[in-house]
């Protein structure tokens, strides 16, 4: 590894990367707005601006140069000097600072990005706590540039981010800088919106509070939100996000950096498509049909219930007429506890998996690229977080398996005298086959989050809780084993699935999803690790 030399300090560093990239990952806040790792380097800012040592033309001796070069756009080199900590980096930072601020409205007290505005940051830190300025600020107006964007265009500070995303990364190229110098603006053409997929990433991209979501505005001050690691469940790709909440109500869903995976992006289905978290229709309680009456018993009485329940069944039937249908939207721990749970009672049960649904093609960014190298996102038309994990569970297994076709065309028929339906799809799923075939089953256990002629139809209905309120691992489209976190407490009523699970599958305590992997791992070693992103470093934005 190439090592630098920064304020004295030796540095070990990744290869092939940019000075700037190299501090920020060993600890150092060098302020930036125009470096983002994702997009091209125009070193237009001028904040970064560093001491170089060179060699002198004359003598070849290594010398500090004497004007400073962006860290940004100098690759390390192995042995190189450099210097953030001198009066001349500090006089550009000041002035650089200065000039950002001639115009900007310091609006702060209404501004969506206060508590995460690196103008606010860098004002503090790097800049001078006066201005010279005597003229009127130029204004400029609000702009409306996209179905989910507002440009508040006084508080850019033309960093051209968000132009090199439209252009790089979702290849759709809406956004411009328009006329020059101090009358420079972003801008859309006229009768050309922004309104790519990808479009929530240029908010989040902004380092100041130009762009703004039109979903999330107003609606909380950013310090009272705390984040969860997630992973979002509306595609295959299975981008690692952070869903910020307060209080227990999501507020907002933003990207995670997961090299190979969704990299800093999301897209703006799962940005926005959470809204299901938070349905007034969910189901909030548990429910236990006796004949005509309904029951609705304490979540501790469930493991009892559930297990004299599939006892008899299993006494009667031999087993053999006990169905379970997994959902590719739960987590590889749910899955497996359930399932586990069932066969030990019922070793002849037949296992599958429900349907997985598909929306369209695949969408592949930048628009227009096609090859694996090209290609910098996916958003795939497999709209659930999970197939893979729930096949290699019933592979692992074994025993009597169906798919879904099948199991409702068994079920039809009578097979099934007892059978535990898991869905817990954001959307609408219940076929009109299954729904003719749920008729033919005696004893059914329904878990789900809507209500639904399944539920409809169930003798014991258990509510399920959003990916939001839940904790596991899924495998996605690249089989990489991603773990994500609760991010809120279930909604009154409900307990979480791997709580439930846990608890009927015999499970002592509290779920821990990493401790139930640990069991699985045994029998499936593709969960003795899993793949967690490497984090930001601290000052990276
Ligand atoms: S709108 Fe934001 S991201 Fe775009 S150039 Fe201005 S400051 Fe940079
Ligand atoms: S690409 Fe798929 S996993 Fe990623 S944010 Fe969009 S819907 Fe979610
Ligand atoms: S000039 Fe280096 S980050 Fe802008």
């Amino acid at each position: 590894m190439p090592k630098i030399i920064v304020d004295g300090k030796e540095v070990e560093c990744r290869d092939r990367i940019p000075v700037l990239q190299a501090v920020l990952e060993a600890g150092w806040d060098v302020p930036h707005y125009c470096y983002h790792p994702g997009l091209s380097i125009v070193a237009s800012c001028r904040l970064c601006l560093m001491e170089m040592k060179m060699p002198n033309p004359k003598t070849k001796a290594l010398e500090w140069a004497p004007r400073l070069m962006p860290s940004c756009q100098t690759p390390i080199k192995d042995g190189m000097e450099v210097r953030f900590d001198s009066d001349k980096v500090r006089d550009n930072q000041k002035h650089c600072m200065e000039y950002f601020l001639l115009n900007h409205p310091l609006d702060c007290p209404v501004c969506d990005q206060a508590g995460e505005c690196y103008l606010q940051d860098y004002s503090l830190k790097f800049g001078e706590s006066t201005s010279r300025m005597v003229e009127a600020k130029n204004k400029n107006p609000k702009k409306d540039v996209g179905s989910k964007t507002l440009l508040y265009q006084d508080r850019c500070v033309m960093c051209s981010r968000c132009v090199r995303f439209c252009n790089e990364v979702a290849g759709t190229g809406e956004l411009a800088i328009v006329n020059r110098g101090s009358r420079a603006e972003i801008d859309v053409f006229p009768g050309v919106p922004l309104e790519n997929r990808l479009q929530g990433n240029v908010v989040d991209i902004c380092p100041v509070g130009s762009l703004l979501d039109k979903d999330f505005l107003m609606d909380q001050r950013v310090w009272f939100l705390r984040g969860g690691d997630s992973i979002c469940p509306l595609c295959a790709t299975g981008c690692a996000v952070r869903v910020d909440q307060n209080n227990g109500t999501v507020y907002r869903v933003k990207p995670r950096y997961n090299p190979g995976v969704n990299d800093w992006w999301m897209c703006d289905d799962g940005r926005f498509g959470w809204k299901y978290a938070h349905d007034e229709k969910r189901l909030n309680r548990l429910m236990v049909r006796r004949g005509m009456e309904v029951d609705s018993p304490d979540w501790s009485a469930l493991p009892g219930i559930v297990r004299v329940r599939l006892d008899s069944l299993a006494r009667s039937t031999d087993g053999g007429k006990i169905a379970v249908l997994l959902s590719p939207f739960m987590a590889c721990e749910e899955a497996w506890m359930l399932a586990s749970f069932v066969r030990s009672i019922a070793p002849q049960s037949t296992l599958a998996m429900g349907p997985v649904p598909y929306e369209g093609e695949d969408d592949t960014f930048p628009k227009g690229s096609s090859n694996g190298s090209a290609v910098k996102f996916r958003v795939l038309a497999e709209k659930c977080p999970n197939r893979r994990g729930i096949e290699m569970i019933l592979a692992s297994l074994g025993g009597h398996r169906a798919t879904f076709d099948e199991f409702v065309k068994k079920a039809g028929e009578g097979a099934f005298a007892g059978a535990w339906i898991v869905g817990g799809y954001p959307k609408p799923w219940v076929t009109k086959e299954l729904e003719s075939a749920l008729g033919k089953i005696e004893t059914l256990f329904a878990q789900d989050l809507f209500p639904s002629a399944l539920t409809d139809a169930a003798t014991i209905v258990m509510p399920s809780c959003s990916w939001a309120e839940r904790a596991g691992t899924f495998i996605n489209a690249q089989d990489k084993v991603q773990p994500f976190e609760a991010a809120i407490a279930p909604i009154e009523g409900c307990q979480s699935d791997g709580q439930y699970l846990h608890a009927i599958w015999g499970g002592q305590g509290l779920y821990q999803a990493a401790k139930v992997r640990e069991a699985m791992a045994k029998a499936m070693p593709a969960f003795a690790s899993v793949h967690v992103p490497p984090a930001m470093p601290e000052h990276a934005h």
